[in-house]
């Protein structure tokens, strides 16, 4: 794991402020659904010019996987998955490990949209609520980011 270099920024935004995606998805998708899914998005981080953030190990790429997708069970307003299996969400500071700026925000983003698109496409994504779950996306992404727009390289 690689050190941080850069102090700690906190976005002006402050905390997300919309809402939660709609606990319907979760009903379509079902848990296993969502497993797929965020399997999917790390597969893609993985090969990403984010991949240096990301376990190289498959197996390892696998695990963090489930982490990510215990957490939007969660937010779908499902089972505590996350909070039971790895403790209580507190994201942001789960992040701060990593050095995220806007633009590694927007990759982020561009590889979870591109996954979304693809599951909608393949029948596994209910396109009714595509809209809402990538708002969701956007807004509580931008929270993560936690290196100084002035300071990005
Ligand atoms: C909607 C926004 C986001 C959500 C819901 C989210 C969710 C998560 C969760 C649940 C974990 C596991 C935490 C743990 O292991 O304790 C995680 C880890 C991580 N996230 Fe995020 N994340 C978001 C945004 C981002 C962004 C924008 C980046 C970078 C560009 C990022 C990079 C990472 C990395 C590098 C890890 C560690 C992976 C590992 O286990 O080795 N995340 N994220």
């Amino acid at each position: 794991m690689h050190e941080r270099t850069k102090e700690i920024y906190t976005p002006e935004g402050g905390p997300p402020q919309g809402g939660r995606p709609p606990t319907e998805l979760l009903v379509a998708m079902g848990e296993p659904g969502v497993f797929a899914l965020l399997s999917d998005f790390y597969k893609r981080l993985g090969t990403s010019e984010l991949g240096d953030m990301f376990p190289k190990d498959p197996e390892a790429l696998e695990e963090a996987s489930k982490k990510s997708a215990a957490f939007f069970v969660q937010v779908l307003g499902g089972r505590p998955l996350f909070s039971t299996y790895v403790g209580p969400p507190r994201m942001r500071m789960r992040h701060f490990p990593f050095e995220i700026d806007a633009s590694a925000r927007l990759t982020w983003l561009f590889h979870f949209e591109e996954t979304v698109d693809q599951s909608v496409s393949a029948g596994s994504f209910p396109s009714e609520h595509q809209a809402s779950f990538v708002a969701f996306l956007h807004g509580f992404s931008a929270w993560m980011v936690n290196v100084d727009p002035a300071l990005e390289s």
